[in-house]
């Protein structure tokens, strides 16, 4: 196992175009690390560069600490695990496995100790005669895997494994490839551009956009402390709510009313015409049903609710708002690089699901100032972000992450060469 650097990593394409730009990450041994970010970002050329079937323009790929920009893809020792995991049909699940192996003309008792210590880690066992097509989607792609493992691999490449998979299966892989990944230890990078795989599975996630790094943090991190309109943006489901605001000692004035930030944060900011405030929809209530104890952190205000979508557990209403064009346009921007729909200048808010507020009337909320972000319309720029809170969110997600592996590693169940 091995952990990966990239440093100041540039790919041009024939044409000139910087597909990567100046990319330095650092992927610690045994982490698991997401790239993340719209359509064209990116993601694939940068994964590409790691297993070596793209040619590096610039800067230095290392590997287990070897540079290894002009070594061929077989003497890097990685495992590329690609959306199709083309299977063998002809070969038992037990060869397809091996296939590695025999290529390198393992000996016999090799390839059966090997083959048989994946399978058990995957529990494919009893399904070691059979042939691929009469395995399910889940299970074909722990084949795939198992071809992986075998093989003693530094890392594990993964680009968007899940995209043709229907969601039901999708949410079962990705359960099962975060347990494997934990059992194994073995340093992993995965391309997704689906946030909730990017949530869900990654000690850290690294956000791109057009081949430039945004963040580099754990999911919680990007969460609650986005360095800026863009990562708030992309991370989060519904998104992030974007109001304009005039900001005058510390009070911003939205289309919802006054919002009074805590003079801790953005004490600094001082006052400006036009910024964008980001709220969560989760930062919103009905007002009748915040306890009174908790009121005082926010503000209420009355707003006409457009729709309302009851989903059982929960419930968003949707509240248009008036927007001066110059942030109509930048919205409508933001929303075409993201690839979304939803940042129009409507406000998605979740409220109670035993809410009784209804479509087409007026009603009370209340929003939490507290969790409210202020971003510089011009440069994106988060200018409440703490960056001391967001590094102790990783902090923790790493010290917890070290813990997992040490324990999987103590019950026996790496597969090490
Ligand atoms: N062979 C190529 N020649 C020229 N340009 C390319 C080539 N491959 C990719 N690009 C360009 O490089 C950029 C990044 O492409 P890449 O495939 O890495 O994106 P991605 O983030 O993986 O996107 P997706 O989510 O759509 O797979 C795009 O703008 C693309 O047009
Ligand atoms: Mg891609």
């Amino acid at each position: 196992m091995a952990s990966v650097e990239m440093k100041n990593i540039v790919k041009k394409y024939g044409d000139g175009f910087p597909a990567v730009n100046d990319v330095s990450l650092d992927i610690a041994d045994g982490e698991f690390m997401i790239l993340v970010g719209p359509s064209g970002c990116g993601k694939s050329t940068l994964l590409r560069m790691v297993v070596g079937l793209e040619d590096i323009t610039s800067g230095d790929m290392i590997i287990g600490g070897t540079r290894v920009n002009d070594k061929a893809p077989r003497e890097r020792n990685l495992s590329m695990v690609f959306q199709n995991y083309a299977l063998y049909p002809h070969l038992s699940v037990f060869e397809n496995i091996a296939f590695p192996l025999r290529l390198a003309k393992t000996p016999e008792a090799e390839v059966q100790e090997k083959v048989r210590a994946a399978a058990d880690v995957l529990e494919l066992h009893e399904h070691l005669d059979r042939k691929p097509a009469n395995l399910s989607g889940g299970q074909r792609q722990r084949v795939a895997m198992g071809r992986a493992i075998v093989r003693d691999a530094d890392a594990f490449l993964f680009d968007e494994p899940l995209s043709n998979l229907d969601a039901k299966l999708r949410g079962q892989m990705r359960t099962e490839i975060a347990r494997l990944q934990r059992r194994l230890g073995i340093t992993t990078i995965y391309v997704t551009h689906d946030q909730t795989e990017a949530m869900t599975l990654g000690d850290r996630v690294c956000v791109l956009r057009r081949g430039v790094i945004q963040q580099v943090a754990s999911p919680r991190e990007l969460y609650e402390q986005p360095v800026n309109l863009f990562v708030a943006g992309f991370i989060g489901s519904p998104p992030m709510n974007f109001l304009p605001a005039k900001l005058r000692n510390g009070t911003l004035a939205t289309p919802f009313g006054d919002i009074t930030l805590d003079p801790k944060r953005g004490a600094d900011i001082g006052d400006r015409d036009l910024v964008l405030v980001g709220i969560r929809p989760e930062a919103f209530d009905d007002a009748s049903l915040v306890d009174e104890a908790k009121k005082p952190y926010g503000s209420t205000f009355r707003a006409r609710v457009d729709v309302t979508e009851w989903l059982g557990d929960s419930q968003f209403a949707y509240i248009p708002y008036e927007a001066p064009e110059e942030v109509v346009e930048q919205l409508k921007e933001l929303s075409r690089e993201l690839d979304s729909e939803a940042l129009r200048t409507q406000a998605v808010v979740s409220i109670d699901s035993t809410s009784r507020i209804r479509a087409g009337r007026e009603a009370e909320f209340w929003l939490d100032a507290r969790k409210v972000h202020v971003f510089d319309p011009a440069t994106g720029e988060n200018l409440t972000r703490d960056s001391d809170a967001g590094a102790e969110l990783t902090r923790l997600a790493e010290e917890q992450r070290a813990e997992e592996i040490d324990e999987a590693r103590a019950s026996g169940l790496t597969v090490e060469g």
